[in-house]
Order: C-alpha cells, then structure tokens, then sequence
C-alpha cells in the first residue's frame, strides 16, 4: 500500500515527526537530500511503524497515497523554497504541501496564492514542543484551506499531544494563519523566559541564595497557579552543576540571549498592526541588550556599583511577592498576544477562534501551562473579550497581585535590579486602566507644531487651535 503521508528533511525535527506518525500507524514516506539519512533513520528506527525509504524526490514522491500530502521539514529560507519549487514540478492538482517550520507568515502568504496557481494546496503549520514534542506528541498549528485540513486533519490530531482527550491541534485559519499564531506563541514565549529570568534574578539578589536553593522555589511555584513547562525547567536548569567544575551551571553561562527571529517578527508584525504587545517587544529587547557586550563592558566601567541587594524583610513575603509579580505580568503577556492573534486575524480575515488555540497550547508546546485552560473558559464565556485582563479568573489575579507587583518593581528600581518586562507589564496595566492619559498632552503638541488636529471631550468633530494666531479654535 502507499504512503499516507511524507516527510521530506529528516534532521531531528524532521526524523522525529516522521518517527511520531509512523509510531501512530500511520505509513510514512521519507525522503532527505542525503539518502544517508533515510537509511539510518529506518534501520535504527524501522521497527516503530511502516517507513517507506526513497531516494530520490521523484520516488518519494510516488510512494505517496492521493491527494498527497507532503511534510516539508528543511530550513526555513531558501532551502524550503528549493523544495517547494521541486515539489511543485511534481505534484498534482489537490496534493498538499505541509511546511512545518517556522516560516514568516507572510513567507507563507506568499507560497500559498504560488501553489494555489498550480491547484496545490500549501499548509503552513506550527509545531511547538522542540525536539522531544516532535517525537512524543507537539502543538500543532496548521493554516492553509479547510479542504486540506480533511486530509491532515486526523492525522495530525492523532499525533499531537492530547490534553483531557482533546488534541493539541486544529485547523487554525487560512493561508498563513497558523504561522502567524505560531509567531505570537514564540513572543509569548520570549516574553515568559524573560519574565522567570527577572523573578530569577530578584530572588537571587533578594535572598541571597544559591540557584540551587532557587530552585526549590521554582519547584514549589509549579505546585499552583503557575504550573508550566518552563517554569518546571527553570527548577531543572537552576538546580543542575557543572560536571568540570562542580559550580552551578547558570553561573557558567555566558549572560548574553541568542534568538532565531521569531520574537523579532512578532514584534514587528504588532507595530504593523498597532497592538501594544508591550511585554513581549522588552522581552525581545532585553535579549538585544545581553548581547551588546562592548557597551555592557563600557557602562559597567563609567557606572560602577551594580550586582546591587534588594532589601527584604521577610523572606516568605518577598517569595510571594515574586511569585504574584510573575504571575500578574504573566496574564500582561497572554491578554498582549491574544490581542496581537485578534488584530492580525481581522486584518487578514483569517476568523481565528481564540478560545481553540488557547485549547491547542494547553499541552506539546514551550508555554503550556495550567492557565490555558482559564483562557479557554474566558473565550468561551464571552467570546468577544476586549481584552484577557478583564476576565474574571484573569481580573482576580491580577487585582490580588498588584500590592506585590507594586513593591517587587518599586524595590528593583531602587536597588538598580534591571526588570524591564515586570516593570513594562506593570505600565501597561496602569495605562490601560488610567483615567486619563497624558496622551491628550501629544496631541495638543502635535495641534501646535504640525496643525494635526484634535478631538474634543465634550463635543464631536476634528478641531485645530489656531496656536500661531489669535488662538482661536476652528474646525477642521
Ligand atoms: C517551539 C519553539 C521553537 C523555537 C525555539 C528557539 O515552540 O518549539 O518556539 O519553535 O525555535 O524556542 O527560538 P529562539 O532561538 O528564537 O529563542
């Protein structure tokens, strides 16, 4: 019998979403530009499921059961459009081509409307969960047509993790939707790393204490409301010792955040859209700032006395404080990407349920966490939720938190602790909920030097003061 799938690019994604689905029952071709790589991937492996090992792109691509569906697993860039190019000459009309790294949506856009020319369907799709979600069970984010979602549709949700019995993936929307849902859930991801990074890092100059007692804090913290993954990491990757020197690793680790750009595209997407996703964008920015090491170097020179202690009175209310601190700037960086997917699934009509992808990141992916599933309820509720923050779950916790919030940042900024995402996140909140915002100040500015004009409060219509001349109001 044929294949009912294909995985081209079988480096470790690649090989384990191959293992995965052949695990699953499902007949799996596979193809890599060196055929070495198929062999060892069936004869370590073969036992697992029904791989079918081909060499060359046009056998593999006859192995496949119609409409195929191929899995594209190759770097993103050029290399994905090679394959995609080669992949084009060769199928037929109603085949499927499933891209599941992380592209730009728009990369995405652009590669549909090219293979719906050719009456293909192009599937950008998500996948979180790294190498071992790859394997075990990942989020799955698919765009592309609903009719391509028939084929992928079982499969996929067979494959991914389940939460409750319900699976980790759904069709998320047209063309490049699940790309782009792909792209805000890494923003929320830089922005949660970041956020632990800071409570890390206001414990340990609060408390004084080792990363390993650090950890234990970690540890508790993922008993309650914060369970999630990475915070269950954070408790691994604190408490773990360097084997050549017996210190514990973080201190061995050069200070300095690398990424691959998908934190970088979501903020530039917001800007595009006008979302405000505030924390995600200082998460983004104080990985940059890490890795200026020449200024770093030059600034701890001309301003000496940083590595400076939190005063703390008592240790449990301090842990607390952090601990709703985190939390509180946690629902900031959620209710800051859910309006970010809101805004980019209106400006692209992509009608992207809010509720379901909070359903499909409960399990497999970097920000599954327990709250998900309070996410999911708020959407439920009210589906047209203007923002995260003011559901009631939400609302209650960040109502209990802002006493803590407020001392853990006002603490940090006096003793000289960089928290840019605590203290960004906490702005946000007291912007938004600010009676009024000195904005009204811009726009008199603006009236002034470039006759932008303005709205009034107590009547409607556009005005400008006349500033150069007798300064009088008229209508724009
Ligand atoms: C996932 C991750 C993954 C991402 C890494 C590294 O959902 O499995 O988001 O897709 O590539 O987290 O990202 P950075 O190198 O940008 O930190």
């Amino acid at each position: 019998a044929k294949a009912q799938i294909g995985v081209t690019g079988l480096a470790v994604m690649g090989r384990n979403l191959a293992r995965n689905l052949a695990r699953n029952g499902f007949r799996v071709a596979v193809h890599n530009r060196t055929p070495e790589r198929t062999r060892s991937l069936v004869a370590e492996h073969g036992d697992e499921g029904t791989f079918v090992a081909t060499e060359s792109m046009a056998d593999f691509v006859a192995a496949l059961e119609r409409p195929r569906a191929v899995i594209v697993m190759v770097k993103a860039g050029g290399p994905t459009d090679a394959v995609i190019d080669e992949l084009a000459t060769l199928l037929e009309p109603g085949d499927i081509v499933v891209d599941c790294g992380n592209a730009h949506f728009a990369d995405t856009q652009r590669r549909e409307a090219a293979l719906r020319r050719h009456g293909l369907h192009f599937v950008g799709t998500g996948v979180s969960g790294g190498e071992e979600g790859a394997l075990h069970g990942p989020s799955i984010m698919p765009g592309g047509s609903e009719e391509s979602y028939q084929k992928l549709g079982p499969i996929f949700e067979k494959i991914a993790a389940q939460v409750d019995g319900v699976p980790c993936c759904r069709h998320i929307g047209p063309d490049g939707a699940g790309h782009f849902v792909k792209m805000v859930h890494n923003g929320i991801e830089y922005a949660d790393m970041q956020l632990i990074a800071e409570a890390y890092d206001l414990l340990r100059a609060g408390l004084g204490a080792e990363p390993a007692e650090l950890a234990e804090i970690f540890r508790e913290w993922n008993r309650g409301e914060l369970e999630s993954f990475l915070i269950e990491i954070t408790g691994d990757v604190l408490a773990h010792t360097d084997a050549s020197t017996g210190r514990p690793f973080v201190d061995l680790v050069r200070d300095q955040a690398e990424q691959k750009g998908t934190g970088r595209w979501t903020v530039q997407s917001a800007l595009d859209l006008g979302i405000p996703i505030t924390g995600i964008a200082e998460a983004t920015f104080a990985r940059s700032l890490s890795g200026h090491a020449d200024q770093r170097e030059a600034a701890r020179r001309a301003f000496p006395g940083g590595g400076a202690k939190l005063k703390v009175d008592d240790r449990d209310t301090f842990v607390e404080d952090v601990r709703r601190a985190l939390l509180a700037s946690k629902i900031v960086a959620y209710a800051q990407g859910f309006d970010h997917i809101s805004a980019g699934s209106r400006e692209y009509d992509w009608n992207i349920d809010l509720g379901g992808t909070a359903t499909i990141w409960r399990g497999g992916c970097i920000i599954r966490a327990r709250f998900l599933d309070r996410i999911r309820e708020a959407y439920d509720e009210q589906p047209d939720l203007s923002t995260l923050l003011v559901a009631p779950y939400f609302a209650e916790a960040v109502s209990a938190g802002v006493p803590s919030w407020r001392r853990v940042v006002a603490e940090a900024a006096r003793a000289g602790v960089p928290a840019p995402a605590f203290s960004s996140s906490l702005a946000y909140f007291d912007a938004l909920r600010a009676e009024r915002l000195p904005a009204a100040l811009i726009q008199g500015l603006r009236d002034n030097f470039g006759a932008h004009t303005y709205h009034r409060v107590d009547r409607p219509g556009t005005f400008h003061t006349l500033w150069a001349g007798d300064r009088s109001e008229v209508e724009a």
